[in-house]
């Protein structure tokens, strides 16, 4: 028989997490703190009902709020350090996590600011904790092609090894997304990794231009590539990656009704390299181990299968070939210690 896990061996398993906002990730109770440290006025009285939301722009709203909070470098040190110890609280040993400093900036907080203290709650989670982690600029989409640019700037002069990438989040309704294109050339020029959200409540052909266009070597959500069979074989053949978060798809994007409806299953059977990820765990209140237990209890996948999803996390990631090297030695020796644990056969 084919084991599957149970969910308290599916939140053990290591994993590697490429699709999650270190804004998305805060703590409904940090946020609270801060925004009474700061004066700032929230909408609700419980910090409980601060993440509330059914579709895109509403959850960009609360987001906003979030983002009025964060004024001070140590402000983003705390989230970024809060997010790092819960993702090592659900498994992860390895993330690349997004900030996006587009959403102070315009409340005139210097992007230097947010740098200052991202990079701080990064390296002191490196020294504390069980996870390794860089991290990822985002533009923000709306905010236009000039921020885009400026933003590939500041990325492109910071150390590469903690600022490993670029990408781009926001709505994609009414978005150009070829008016990117000079900011990701630039941020190719710069050394800077690329990736973009595309086809989450846009079309494939949002895809189509990050791959062609734009550079983009992953694809965040990915959600309407099966749309377009000509550009699912390419994405197979040259095993681009998308970054899918099926349940932020349900409760974020409204795009799909649950997580059995979610075409992840397909996209896996067809040989696209799809990831599982959480999005915003802070905000949806349902990190990675819990999306783990969501995807294998709605596609019926067994533990061997829930391993191969964690393991093209690490083929899938940003890390140097020697880092990638030693992961996946740690986690298949940390999936055969945890299967003996859980009185399992060892992975077939
Ligand atoms: N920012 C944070 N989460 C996002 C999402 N799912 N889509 C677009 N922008 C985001
Ligand atoms: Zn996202």
């Amino acid at each position: 028989m084919v084991p599957h896990a149970s969910d308290q061996h599916l939140r053990r398993l290591p994993k590697v997490e490429l699709h999650c906002h270190v804004e998305g990730a805060s703590r409904a109770t940090t946020i609270k703190a801060l925004a009474d440290r700061h004066g700032v006025a929230l909408p609700v009285s419980d910090p409980a009902d601060l993440y509330d939301f059914s579709s895109l722009n509403q959850f960009l709203g609360i987001y906003d709020i979030i983002c009025a909070c964060l004024r001070t470098a140590d402000d983003f040190r705390r989230i970024t350090y809060e997010a790092l110890e819960d993702g090592a609280n659900a498994g992860v040993r390895y993330r690349e996590m997004f900030f996006s400093p587009g959403f102070v900036i315009r409340l005139g907080v210097p992007v230097a600011t947010v740098w200052e203290g991202v990079r701080a709650g990064l390296l002191e989670a490196r020294h504390d904790l069980d996870i390794h982690a860089r991290m990822i600029l985002d533009f923000d989409k709306p905010t236009g092609p000039a921020h885009a640019m400026e933003m590939a700037a500041f990325a492109g002069a910071q150390d590469r090894d903690l600022l490993v990438g670029i990408g781009a989040d926001s709505v994609e309704r009414d978005i150009d997304h070829r008016s990117f294109a000079a900011a990701f050339a630039e941020a190719g020029r710069l050394g800077l990794r690329r990736t973009i959200h595309a086809g989450e409540d846009g079309p494939a052909d949002n895809i189509a231009v990050a791959v062609h266009e734009l550079g983009c070597e992953r694809i965040d959500h990915g959600f309407r590539l099966l749309d377009d069979p000509d550009l699912t074989a390419e994405v197979i053949d040259r095993q681009i990656p998308l970054t899918v978060c099926p349940t932020s798809n349900v409760v974020i994007g409204n795009v799909v009704a649950d997580v059995a409806s979610h075409p992840l299953a397909r996209q896996r059977e067809l040989g696209v390299l799809a990831t599982v990820n959480s999005d915003d765990p802070g905000m949806m209140r349902f990190d990675i181990a819990d999306e783990y237990v969501a995807v294998a209890q709605a596609f019926d996948y067994s533990l061997d299968d829930m391993e191969t999803i964690s393991l093209a996390g690490i083929e899938a990631s940003w890390a140097p070939d020697d880092e990638k090297s030693a992961l996946r030695h740690r986690f298949v020796a940390e999936f055969d210690a945890l299967r003996q644990e859980y009185g399992l056969p060892t992975r077939g």
